[in-house]
């Protein structure tokens, strides 16, 4: 394991070796994801959406327990926009509890109920949002840390379109409490960047499909190392209703543009493309990487082989600290010793 390069407000609170969370990736977040993620010297985050009910999710938060070795692991609370799709949240939560989690990522609207109920259990929880906006909502929530999602992360990147560098200095300069940024990081020059500007960890997705531990299918992963810098597209941007998704272009993606600029709004009108299991069994089950809405964003590119996830973070953090000597040796030795 790489030793450790940075200490930072991040790595304190969730008593981490690097300052890197991988964010809970809907389908792929099983036990396996997140051990490797913890045992690289990172946290990462189960989705019980992605567990078909309560009794799964129950027997993946033991499977997690063991493969984590005693180490502390997380657990993603995604509160969704869809009315009748959070019915389940407080149940996930109390079997989390149960289960020893302390370390939580909020999505979504209005977390501070879940924040509350967390704290009381002694636990500590990090909100993911777009905007500043919603992380100063989140903070007086009580949200122990933020991320601030970029345009290019995979997934759910919010409508705003901004990139997490334009929102990280200014947020770094707002919030009281310890910044993560992301979306599109996936070198270590990438994490880097986001310390100087401001942020004291990284979250990442894109970068780690590949890794061995993803339990995807080799098609999917096959896929994930031949992307090339365009290869995810931002479907339901703007002020589409569906809210903004990244993901990789395959027939799926191109079918919903070409809805979308046909005039399509509503649920319905994509239901037949985007809801239910399609991504799960088509393609990371089957290999049938053209069907399903993918979530991925640009950083894939950095991935060039199926590796262990420990390789992935070691290098990552080898090419952080290769940044680091480079800016010294760029900086005039005066503004260093300043
Ligand atoms: C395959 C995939 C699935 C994702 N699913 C979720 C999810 O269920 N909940 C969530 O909060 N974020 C989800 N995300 C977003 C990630 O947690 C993370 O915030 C994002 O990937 C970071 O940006 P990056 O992809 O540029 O690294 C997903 C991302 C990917 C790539």
């Amino acid at each position: 394991m790489h030793p450790p390069v940075f200490r930072t407000r991040i790595t304190e609170l969730f008593g981490i070796r690097h300052p890197i969370l991988a964010g809970g990736l809907m389908w792929l977040s099983n036990a396996e994801y997140v051990a490797s993620v913890v045992r690289a010297g990172g946290m990462a985050f189960l989705t019980p959406r992605s567990f078909p009910e309560p009794g799964a999710f129950a027997r993946e938060l033991v499977r997690c327990r063991e493969l984590c070795d005693g180490m502390p692991f997380g657990v993603n609370l995604n509160v969704s926009r869809v009315e009748g799709h959070n019915l389940r949240l407080d149940e996930w939560l109390e079997l989390s509890l149960r289960a020893g989690v302390r370390h939580f990522e909020t999505v979504g609207r209005a977390p501070g109920d879940l924040i509350h109920r967390i704290h009381a259990a002694g636990g500590i929880a990090i909100h993911k949002c777009p905007l500043l906006r919603h992380a100063l909502n989140a903070e007086r929530a009580g949200a122990d840390a933020i991320t601030i999602i970029g345009v290019e992360a995979g997934g759910h990147p919010g409508n705003a379109e901004l990139s997490c560098y334009v929102v990280a200095p200014l947020a770094a300069r707002t919030l009281r409490v310890p910044l993560v940024i992301g979306g599109g990081i996936g070198s270590g020059e990438g994490i880097l960047a986001a310390l100087a500007a401001g942020a004291e960890g990284v979250v990442l997705g894109s970068r780690l499909l590949a890794a061995e531990e993803v339990w995807a299918h080799a098609n999917y992963k096959a896929r994930i190392l031949a992307a090339e810098q365009e290869s995810s597209v931002l479907t339901f941007a703007g002020t589409h209703p569906m809210g903004a998704w990244r993901v990789l272009e395959n027939e799926t993606a191109r079918e919903v543009l070409r809805r979308e600029a046909s005039g399509a709004r509503s649920y319905e009108e994509f239901a037949d493309l985007v809801g239910g299991t399609k991504s799960r069994d088509y393609a990371y089950r089957d290999g049938d990487v053209e069907r399903g809405m993918l979530s991925c964003g640009p950083a894939a590119v950095f991935s060039k082989a199926v590796e262990p996830m420990e390789a992935i973070i070691d290098s990552l953090m080898a090419e952080a600290g290769a940044a680091q000597r480079r800016l010294r040796r760029l900086a005039l030795a005066e503004s260093v010793d300043a």
